[in-house]
C-alpha cells in the first residue's frame, strides 16, 4: 500500500464514492464485526434512529465535497436536514453531542458553501447545546435524564464528559457569527471546569467528572467507557487533544494549546511501539488488548491541528515535534487497519473499540473490535491535514 498522502486521501475519497449510494439517508452507527466491514445504523440497534454518531458520514461527504467540488456530495449531505430538523424537535434525545452532529452538518454546508438555511440550523443547534449549561456549577452537563430510563438517568444526573470538548466548537462558531457573548462564555467555562476536574496533574484523564446536583459541589472523577475510573480511555484522551488544540485555534488562548500539548506527550510516553492506541492506555495485560483506531485518528489529526495551531503562535519546532508525530500515526493506521483497498468494506478502518464494556455484557463483539464512522470521519480529516488543509468544519 502506498504511504503517500495524496494517494491515501484518493483511495478514502474513492472508497465514500463507492459506498454513498448504498448507505443513502442512513447514518452509520458501528461495524458489523472484526472482520465484516458492512454498517450497522442506530435503527439496527436501538429502537431510535438518533444518535451521536449520526453526522460523522455526512462530514466524510462534506470532505468529499470540499476536496472535488462535485454537487453528488454536497446534494447527498444536503437531503439530511430532515434528520437534523428531527434531531431539534426532539428535546428527549438531544444532548451535548449536538457539537458533534451540526459541525458536521450544516456548519460545513455554510462554510462551504454560504447557505443561509443551514447557519440557521445550526444556530437553533448552538443555542439548544447552550441552554444545556448549568451556570451554578459551571459545566455543561452531557446527557439527559430520561432518555434511556430510570437506571440510567440516575447514573448520569449532573455528569460531564471530556468528549465534550469537541462540542464547544459549534458553540465558539455562534459567537464568531453572532457576537453573543454566552456562546463563548459556556465554551471557556465547560473548558476550564474539564481542564479543573477531569485532567489529572500528570496529564492523563478522567473520562467524565460528577457533580452534586442538588448543590452543584464537585465529586469526583470516573469513567463511563474506560477500563477504570483511575485508568486512561484512550479515546477521551484523543477528544481533549484534538478539543484543546481546536479551543486554541478558534479564542487564540495560547493555553490551550498548551494544554493539548501536554495531553499529547503523555500518550507519546505511553502509547505502545505500533503508533496504534489499546482503547485504554491503563488497560490490565490480563485483559484482551482490543485497540482503538479511532482513538489513533482522533489523536493524529489533533496532533497534526495542534501543529497548525503552534505554527501560528511561532512556537516552530514543537510544531515540527507534532506534526511528525500526528503523520507516524496516520501511517499506522494505513498499515495496520486502512481498509480502502477491499472493494467490499463500506468504511476506511477496522479495529475500532466503540464500548467494550457493554460489548462484553451483550456479548458483542463488535462493539469492541469493528470500524467507527468517526473513526473514518478523523482519518480522512488527519489526512487532508497532512496534505496541508487548514479549513474545516470545527
Ligand atoms: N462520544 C462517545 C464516544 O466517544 O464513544
Amino acid at each position: 500500500m502506498s504511504n503517500n498522502f495524496e494517494t491515501i486521501s484518493h483511495d478514502i475519497f474513492l472508497s465514500v464514492e463507492r459506498n454513498s449510494p448504498h448507505i443513502g439517508l442512513r447514518n452509520p452507527m458501528v461495524g458489523a464485526g472484526p472482520a465484516d466491514y458492512k454498517w450497522l445504523y442506530p435503527e439496527d440497534i436501538f429502537s431510535t434512529e438518533i444518535f451521536w454518531t449520526d453526522s460523522f458520514w455526512t462530514g466524510q461527504l462534506w470532505l468529499a465535497y470540499m476536496v472535488s467540488g462535485t454537487s453528488k456530495f454536497k446534494n447527498l449531505a444536503r437531503m439530511r436536514y430532515g434528520h437534523l430538523n428531527r434531531i431539534l424537535d426532539t428535546p428527549i434525545l438531544m444532548n451535548h453531542d449536538l457539537g458533534f452532529q451540526f459541525s458536521l452538518s450544516a456548519v460545513a454546508d455554510y462554510k462551504l458553501t454560504g447557505n443561509k438555511e443551514a447557519r440557521t440550523l445550526a444556530l437553533r443547534a448552538a443555542e439548544a447545546l447552550r441552554n444545556r449549561f448549568n451556570w451554578n456549577g459551571n459545566y455543561l452537563v452531557a446527557w439527559t435524564a430520561g432518555s434511556e430510563g430510570k437506571e440510567h438517568a440516575e447514573k448520569i444526573q449532573g455528569k460531564i464528559i471530556i468528549d465534550c470538548m469537541e462540542n464547544l466548537p459549534l458553540l465558539m462558531w455562534a459567537y464568531s457569527e453572532t457576537n453573543i457573548e454566552s456562546f463563548k462564555t459556556v465554551a471557556i467555562a465547560q473548558a476550564e471546569t474539564t481542564i479543573k476536574h477531569i485532567i489529572r496533574d500528570d496529564w492523563s484523564t478522567y473520562h467524565s467528572f460528577d457533580f452534586d446536583t442538588t448543590t452543584n459541589e464537585p465529586i469526583r472523577g470516573g469513567t463511563y467507557q474506560g477500563y477504570a475510573d483511575e485508568s486512561c480511555w484512550s479515546r477521551g484522551q484523543a477528544w481533549a487533544i484534538h478539543g484543546f488544540a481546536q479551543l486554541a485555534l478558534m479564542t487564540g488562548e495560547e493555553r490551550y494549546a498548551e494544554v493539548s500539548s501536554k495531553l499529547l506527550d503523555w500518550v507519546i510516553e505511553h502509547i505502545t511501539d505500533d503508533l496504534l492506541p489499546v482503547w485504554d492506555y491503563r488497560l490490565p495485560e490480563h485483559e484482551i488488548q482490543y485497540k482503538d483506531s479511532s482513538a489513533g485518528s482522533i489523536t493524529a489529526a489533533g496532533a497534526v491541528l495542534l501543529s497548525q495551531v503552534l505554527d501560528k503562535f511561532g512556537n516552530k519546532s514543537t510544531a515540527e515535534k507534532y506534526r511528525t508525530f500526528g503523520i507516524k500515526m496516520l501511517l499506522a493506521l494505513r498499515e495496520q487497519c486502512d481498509l480502502t483497498s477491499d472493494e467490499n468494506a463500506q468504511g476506511l478502518l477496522n479495529q475500532a473499540a466503540s464500548f467494550v464494556h457493554v460489548a462484553k455484557e451483550l456479548d458483542k463483539e463488535n462493539l469492541a473490535n469493528s470500524m467507527l464512522p468517526y473513526g473514518d470521519y478523523y482519518y480522512y480529516e488527519g489526512v487532508l491535514r497532512a496534505m496541508g488543509h487548514k479549513k474545516f468544519f470545527w
